[in-house]
C-alpha cells in the first residue's frame, strides 16, 4: 500500500534511525531564523495551514516575508545540514497525522505586491493566484484568466503548472525567480519543463516569484471569461468544502476524466471515517468533522486506487503531494544528487 512518502530531498529514516540531538538543531534553526530575522513559530499543526484540515504538528514554521529573506534561509538551513519543506498555501498537501519532524518554510507571506508593466506582471511566491487573476483582468491582461478559480499561491501553480480550461501557468511564464545557494536566481521560462500537472523544478529548489508575460485585450471581455471559468467550476466542484481540488491526475493522455470514472463505479459519497468522496466531483476527497485525520482520507485514496486498478486496470497517480513525517535532519545539507532522489513521481 502507498503510504506518505517523504518529499525527495528528505532523508529517510534509516532502518536503525539515528536520533538527532535535538536540542543542539533546535539551537541552530532558532540562531538562522533571529540572524536573518525570520519569524519562527513551534506547536503549529498541518490541520492549522492545509486546505484539507488534518495532519500533524510541525517542529519548525519559518514565516520569511520577502523573496531574499526566504532565499538566504533556506541557503542557512541547506549549509547548516536540516531538512526543510516549503508549504504554500496548503491547498494541494496531504500531510500525515505524526510529528512532522523537519522545518517547513512558508511561502504565504512573502507576497508583496503585483507589479505591472506593460504586458508583464512579476509577482512572488506567497500571492494569491485568484488575487493575481483579477488583478491581471482589470489592468486589460489576458492569459491566465481561466486559473481565477484555483485556489492557492502563485509559487504553488508553478509548482505543479497549475491549470484549468485547456490552460496552464506555464504558458505564460517568461522567468522564475528561485532560491539557489542562499541567493535569487533567475531563471528563464523556457528552461522549464511545463507538463500536465508537473514540471522540471527538483525537490529541494523554492520557487521565489516570477514574471508572467500576458496580452493586452479588453477588461470586460477578459472579466466576462474569468467569471465563466469560475462559474464552471463551482458548478462542477465543490467550494467552501475541505478539499485539496483532484486528487488523482487524469490517466495521461487518454483524455479521460478520472473524477468521471470513479462517479461511475458509484463512489461519490463513499466515506472512511471523517473524508468522503465529494458528492459534487468524485475526484475530490473531502474531510468533515473535528475528528477527521489524514489517515482517513488516505484510507480513502488507497481503496479507489485499489478498485481502479481492479475494474479499469489503470494505476492512478497522486495529483496532491503526501507528506510523511519521517524526516530526520541531515547531515550534510539537502543538496542530493538526481540518483538519491525518491518519490518523485509521487509529487504533483
Ligand atoms: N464528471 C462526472 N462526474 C464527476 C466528475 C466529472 O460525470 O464526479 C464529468 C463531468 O460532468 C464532465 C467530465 O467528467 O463531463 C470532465 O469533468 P471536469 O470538467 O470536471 O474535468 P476533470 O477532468 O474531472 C480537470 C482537472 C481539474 C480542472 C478541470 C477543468 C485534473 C485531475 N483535473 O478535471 O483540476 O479544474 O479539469 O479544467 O486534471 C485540480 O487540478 O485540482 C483540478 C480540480
Amino acid at each position: 500500500m502507498t503510504s506518505f512518502a517523504p518529499a525527495a530531498h528528505l532523508e529517510v529514516m534509516s532502518e536503525e534511525p539515528q536520533h538527532p540531538d535535538t536540542q543542539a538543531r533546535d539551537a541552530r534553526v532558532e540562531e538562522i531564523a533571529r540572524r536573518l530575522g525570520v519569524r519562527a513559530e513551534r506547536g503549529r499543526r498541518f490541520a492549522e495551514l492545509t486546505s484539507l484540515r488534518v495532519g500533524g504538528e510541525i517542529d519548525w514554521l519559518l514565516v520569511p516575508e520577502t523573496e531574499e529573506q526566504a532565499a538566504s534561509v533556506v541557503g542557512a538551513l541547506e549549509e547548516a545540514g536540516l531538512a526543510w519543506r516549503v508549504l504554500g498555501a496548503g491547498s494541494n498537501v496531504l500531510a500525515d497525522d505524526r510529528e512532522h519532524r523537519y522545518v517547513v518554510v512558508s511561502t504565504r507571506e512573502v507576497k508583496g505586491e503585483a507589479r505591472f508593466e506593460g504586458e508583464r506582471v512579476s509577482v512572488s511566491a506567497g500571492f494569491s493566484l485568484p488575487r493575481l487573476c483579477v488583478e491581471a483582468a482589470r489592468q486589460g491582461l489576458s492569459g491566465i484568466e481561466g486559473l481565477g478559480g484555483i485556489p492557492g499561491t502563485v509559487g504553488g501553480a508553478l509548482w505543479m503548472n497549475a491549470g484549468a480550461y485547456g490552460h496552464e501557468i506555464g504558458e505564460v511564464v517568461e522567468s522564475v525567480r528561485v532560491a539557489r545557494g542562499g541567493r535569487v536566481v533567475e531563471v528563464p521560462g523556457s528552461d522549464v519543463k511545463w507538463d500536465y500537472r508537473h514540471t522540471s523544478f527538483k525537490e529541494g529548489e523554492l520557487l521565489l516569484g516570477c514574471t508572467l508575460r500576458l496580452r493586452l485585450d479588453d477588461p470586460e471581455k477578459i472579466k466576462a471569461r474569468m467569471e465563466e471559468a469560475k462559474q464552471k467550476r463551482f458548478a462542477t466542484q465543490p467550494h467552501g468544502a475541505r478539499s485539496a481540488g483532484c486528487f488523482f491526475k487524469n490517466p495521461p493522455g487518454s483524455g479521460l476524466s478520472t473524477g468521471k470514472m470513479i462517479d461511475e463505479m458509484g463512489l461519490k459519497g463513499e466515506r472512511r471515517g471523517g473524508a468522503l468522496v465529494s458528492p459534487v466531483h468524485a475526484n475530490f476527497i473531502v474531510t468533515e468533522g473535528e475528528g477527521a485525520r489524514a489517515s482517513d482520507a488516505l484510507a480513502l485514496a488507497e481503496e479507489i486506487r485499489e478498485r481502479f486498478r481492479r475494474e479499469h486496470g489503470v494505476e492512478l497517480e497522486y495529483e496532491v503531494e503526501l507528506w510523511g513525517a519521517d524526516a530526520e535532519f541531515k547531515d550534510e545539507g539537502r543538496r542530493m544528487k538526481d540518483e538519491d532522489r525518491r518519490g518523485e513521481g509521487e509529487t504533483g
